[in-house]
């Protein structure tokens, strides 16, 4: 593992977190492992592709933070613009008629990068809550056109959309287990995964199957009861999940056909990972409702997420007589506008979108190479939003057992030879910084390489394969 030492002066302050640690209750987490064991990864500092650990050690982040960290760490001219606002504009309000010059600046910016009509933002500070702001403009939409039954939210098995009460509930049930939502609301309908759900038909039938699913669902329901469908492009943290060719076009005209509202959660796929600023037209063809989107935005310098909406919507919702009754103090903090401004244009000076459109490809053509090693079932995703599904035995794909812990096993692996990707469940899944060399592209598939291989001879020690 490479080896680069922090200052000394920071090494007290770093133990004194470790020791300090068990009162941040952390997201995700088995909290009983965590209090028995007390075992965290400390990281410390950030540059480039590298994250650094409390002792020092030197990590490649295949995560980009948690998909996010898109132009990498530690980019001064990010930093600078948010102290300098910091300076100028502490904090100001954008409630009422109130404004600062950067939130404005933004929803300019960010309006014309997106998709035809989609000419309104609403800001907030996560993709879970840009989610909830969705859906609650949507109802608000539908109540003023006189449709106040409409309000069910068609989502997908497999689906992530965030953790409140709402977002968890359009996420597949799977991260909920034990734990309450506003499940009635919600629909799930069948996982775009022709992995895992084809059996054996061709892309086409297996499309029309998802189209089919999807119709037999609104009618069961009824179009006048639901509001909208919602639906990453590519799905994330389900397991990196690439749906059928044509499936956002078709998807997309049955919405428009029963007249409901289609949100595309970009919360991931924006702001360059899969190569474009916004993925939904420019890869998939369609224009939706509304955008969400977080992450990539300001590559994770600062909370922020927006909501845009069409101008459609944004008519209803502006009509005389109605009130906007939706607001976060924080919407357009101007520390999170100052990040998302400074972070587009490195995005643009240093073209890397188009950059992603080679490298990102090189990516994926590399790790998919792994699909020769005698665990790994499928390769997939798109550019620098890919996932490793593993399996016991490749022609059934069947999967180890849970207590096996594949994707951590291989994660640890992963991360004591100094690269850090992140276990999702018999997978792992991979999303580095955008800005990732051809060199350091090599450099991780090989670690990986030689990380799965270790764990496949582990496995056969102890009798799992
Ligand atoms: C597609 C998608 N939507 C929404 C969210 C929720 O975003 P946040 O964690 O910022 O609330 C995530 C988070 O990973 C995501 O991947």
């Amino acid at each position: 593992m490479a080896q680069d030492g922090l200052p000394n002066d920071s090494h007290g302050e770093l133990d004194r977190i470790l020791t300090n640690d068990s009162h941040h209750v952390h997201s995700f987490a088995d909290l009983w492992a965590l209090r028995q064991q007390g075992e965290t990864t400390v990281i410390s500092r950030g540059e480039g592709v590298h994250v650094y650990d409390a002792s020092g050690n030197r990590f490649l982040d295949g995560i980009g933070g948690l998909w996010c960290v898109n132009v990498g760490h530690g980019r001064d001219e990010i930093i600078d613009a948010i102290a300098a606002q910091m300076r100028e504009l502490d904090y100001y309000s954008t409630f009422y008629n109130l404004t600062h010059p950067l939130a404005s600046e933004l929803s300019q910016k960010v309006t014309s990068m997106a998709p035809g009509s989609l000419n309104h933002v609403y800001f907030a500070n996560s993709g879970s809550v840009a989610n909830d702001s969705a859906v609650r403009i949507l109802h608000a939409y539908f109540n003023r056109l006189g449709k106040p039954r409409k309000k069910k939210i068609l989502s997908r098995i497999g689906a992530y959309h965030g953790s409140t009460y709402l977002a968890i509930a359009m996420t597949t049930p799977e991260y909920r287990k034990g734990w309450d939502s506003a499940e009635e609301l919600v629909h799930h309908l069948v996982c775009p995964n022709a992995y895992r759900e084809a059996d054996g038909m061709n892309d086409d039938e297996f499309l029309d199957f998802l189209a089919e699913d999807m119709k037999n669902a609104i009618e069961r329901i009824g179009a006048e009861n639901i509001a909208c469908f919602i639906a990453e492009p590519i799905l994330g943290a389900g397991g990196v999940i690439v749906p059928p060719d044509g499936y956002h076009r078709r998807t997309r005209e049955i919405c428009s056909e029963y007249d409901i509202k289609y949100i595309s959660d970009e919360v991931v796929t924006a702001f360059g990972r899969i190569g474009h600023m916004f993925s939904s037209q420019a890869v998939f063809g369609i224009e939706p409702d509304i955008i969400t989107t977080a992450k990539g935005l300001t590559s994770g310098y600062q909370p922020m997420s927006a909501t845009i909406i069409s101008d459609e919507i944004f008519e209803v919702l502006s009509a005389q007589g109605a009130m906007f009754l939706h607001g976060m103090t924080y919407s357009g903090h101007p520390a999170c506008a100052a990040a998302a401004l400074a972070n587009i244009a490195i995005m643009e000076r240093e073209s890397i979108p188009e950059r992603v459109r080679t490298t990102g490809k090189i990516f994926e053509q590399g790790l998919r190479q792994l699909e020769d090693l005698d665990i790994v079932g499928q390769v997939r995703g798109s550019h620098f939003m890919m996932g490793l599904e593993f399996v016991r035995n490749k022609q059934t794909k069947a999967l180890f057992d849970e207590e096996v812990k594949i994707g951590g096993r291989v994660a640890q692996a992963a991360q004591s030879r100094g690269l850090i990707i992140r276990p999702l469940g018999n997978m792992v899944v991979m999303s580095p910084p955008l800005v990732l060399t051809q060199e350091q592209i090599e450099e991780m598939i090989a670690v990986l390489r030689d990380s799965i291989s270790a764990v496949i001879e582990d496995l056969k020690k102890d009798g799992n394969l």
